[in-house]
């Protein structure tokens, strides 16, 4: 009996597995723009290749309990790309593929047990890996701009790797730190964190048991304090204070993260690398970000968004088109 694949979290593939990932949607970035600008390609577009068509005929459900603006744009722009539609409304019986935003992460859990087609986590309480997967991306793109041994990606080649950095996180334990937690660390990074001390900003039981599971843990400096999180770091991220269902602890979220907010004087007190970078999923509010560092050149928060099309258009590929997420048929 063939197995339905899934994605619910980062934690569910290993580096190398990830690591592909992340070239794949390189691999599909550049063979999609010239596509689809053909009049700026030195090819004609008769000549060009077109990006893989294995959702051709396929229809691709969109589960969305929660808003979204960039996910789902990305979503609904890769699954044409990749030949197929997505369409907001979800019958297993008559899709491909499931992209599922969920509140509580046992909301996804029990539509993938019972789903027939594969069910890829669009979001949810506890994960959201294809927002560290766009991370990633961007990360290897502009690896140069702050590692000058590192040569600049090629469009038609596969990305050289980055050397380890010191990625810091400052703000709240929620969704998209719990996947760089399982996924940084294994891949030769260091993860440097700050959460207020009250226990409600710690990571859920089940997460960290992941973290711990993969080995993560060793790699991780956890404290309340900001400036020591961002000691060394190449990359500094952060996400919203108050995530979506948790408007009604707006006050007292404001008044626990005070002194949170990532500012130049924060990086330039705390030792952060001089050419650090700034990564934030968006939406963002300037109470974890002031304007300063928000709309300057250490912000790579615009190509970041633009990459979650790239990666989610790559885990379509793999996982509903392909049927082959963690690499075991085209590996072998
Ligand atoms: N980063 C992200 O998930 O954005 P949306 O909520 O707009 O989809
Ligand atoms: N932690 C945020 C991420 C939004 C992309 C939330 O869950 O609302």
């Amino acid at each position: 009996m063939s197995v339905v694949p899934r994605l619910m979290t980062l934690a569910d593939l290993s580096g190398p597995q990830i690591n592909r990932l992340v070239n794949h949607a390189h691999h599909l970035k550049h063979l999609s723009l010239p596509w689809l600008a053909p009049q700026q390609a030195t090819k004609k577009k008769n000549n060009l290749r077109m990006p893989s068509q294995s959702l051709f005929n396929k229809s691709i459900a969109l589960l969305f309990s929660k808003r979204s603006t960039r996910t789902r744009m990305a979503a609904e722009t890769a699954a044409v790309l990749l030949g197929g539609r997505a369409l907001f409304l979800v019958i297993g019986g008559m899709c491909e593929g499931i992209f599922a935003r969920v509140g509580a992460h046992e909301e996804i859990e029990e539509l993938a047990r019972y789903s027939p087609v594969p069910v890829l986590n669009a979001l949810s309480s506890f994960w959201h890996p294809t927002q560290v997967l766009a991370d990633l991306l961007t990360l290897h793109e502009h690896a140069h701009l702050f590692s000058p041994d590192t040569p600049a990606p090629s469009p038609t080649k596969p990305l050289p790797p980055l050397r380890p950095l010191t990625i810091a996180y400052v703000g709240d334990s929620a969704n998209v730190l719990h996947d760089m937690l399982v996924t940084y660390p294994r891949l030769g990074h260091k993860v440097r964190v700050a959460t207020p001390p009250q226990p409600q900003y710690n990571p859920p039981e089940p997460v960290w048991d992941r973290v711990v599971e993969l080995g993560c843990d060793k790699h991780i400096v956890w404290s309340n304090d900001p400036r020591e999180a961002v000691k060394g770091a190449d990359v500094v991220v952060t996400d919203t204070w108050i995530s979506m269902g948790q408007e009604a602890e707006k006050a007292q979220r404001l008044t626990d993260f005070a002194g949170y907010q990532i500012t130049e004087s924060l990086c330039r007190e705390g030792g952060a690398n001089p050419d650090w970078k700034f990564l934030h999923c968006l939406p963002r509010k300037q109470d974890e970000v002031d304007d300063e560092v928000f709309y300057s050149s250490r912000s790579l928060v615009f190509p970041e968004a633009d990459n979650r099309k790239w990666t989610i258009m790559a885990a379509f590929d793999l996982l509903f088109g392909k049927w082959d997420i963690t690499g075991e048929k085209t590996l072998k």
